[in-house]
């Protein structure tokens, strides 16, 4: 398998290659999802198959835990690894106290549960990623199937006295049909333009029933990696 990126993936790739940094012999570490954390899993299992490294990975989603199989790293469930020393992940946006934006690739409910079950959490992105306020990236909020147009319903009503710029919220679909999570859930992406106040928002979307989780990561990632076109890299 190649860790050889072509150049539009080259910010991601050299990201992911820095946060290898952080990861020493033993540890368990969280492997995040989406086309960032990929490279950071093919260049771990490069690590594992040529230097000997020995780590064990605990996936956020079952694509992750496919491609971590195929590049040779050993995978373990949350429940076998109890806790992990690291977590590296991606994210769709991040702004200057490194709160986030997770969940564009569906997987926030088991990488917010994985991130938090971890000593430190490093974000590999690149610089379109950085904001100076959380919401251009649509906040996904993962909710039950049972219910949900009620859910959505309670959510748009509960944006009415929220410090937001945008209100409309949308069923996520995958080829005309509802996407549905790992855990079969459904995602509800709001369309917020800029959050104000994101501690509050994730306070009140979590009090809402039908509403598993929500795509705001606060007070978790210790690190934020910016890898360039270029291959220059920025850690915040
Ligand atoms: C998946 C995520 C991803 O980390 C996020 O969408 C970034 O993905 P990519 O690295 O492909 O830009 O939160 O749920």
């Amino acid at each position: 398998m190649t860790t050889k990126p072509n150049p539009i993936d080259m910010a991601k790739y050299v990201s992911a290659r820095r946060a290898l940094d952080y990861v020493q012999d033993g540890m368990r570490i969280g492997l995040g999802t989406g086309s960032t954390a990929a490279w950071m899993v093919r260049c771990l299992g490069e690590m594992v198959r040529q230097d000997g490294l020995r780590v064990t990975g605990v996936p956020t989603s079952a694509r992750t835990a496919e491609l971590a199989r195929q590049c040779g790293v050993p995978v373990a469930t949350l429940e076998d690894a109890k806790w992990l020393d690291l977590t590296i992940d991606g994210a769709d946006e991040f702004d200057p106290d490194l709160s986030l934006i997770k969940g564009g690739g569906g997987a926030l409910l088991q990488e917010k549960i994985v991130a938090t079950a971890s000593d430190m959490m490093v974000v590999i992105t690149d610089k379109s990623k950085q904001v100076d306020h959380l919401g251009a990236f649509p906040l996904p909020v993962e909710v039950i199937p049972f219910g949900w147009q009620t859910t959505k319903a309670l959510i748009e009503e509960s944006l009415i006295g929220m410090d937001v710029a945008g209100r409309s919220v949308t069923l996520r679909l995958n080829r005309d049909a509802p996407y549905r999570t790992d855990e079969g859930n459904m995602i509800l992406d709001l369309h917020l333009r800029r959050i104000g106040n994101p501690r509050q928002l994730a306070l009140v979307l979590n009090q809402i029933p039908g509403v598993v989780e929500n795509g705001l990561f606060l007070d978790i990632c210790d690190v934020v990696i910016m890898g360039g076109a270029d291959g220059s890299v920025e850690v915040r």
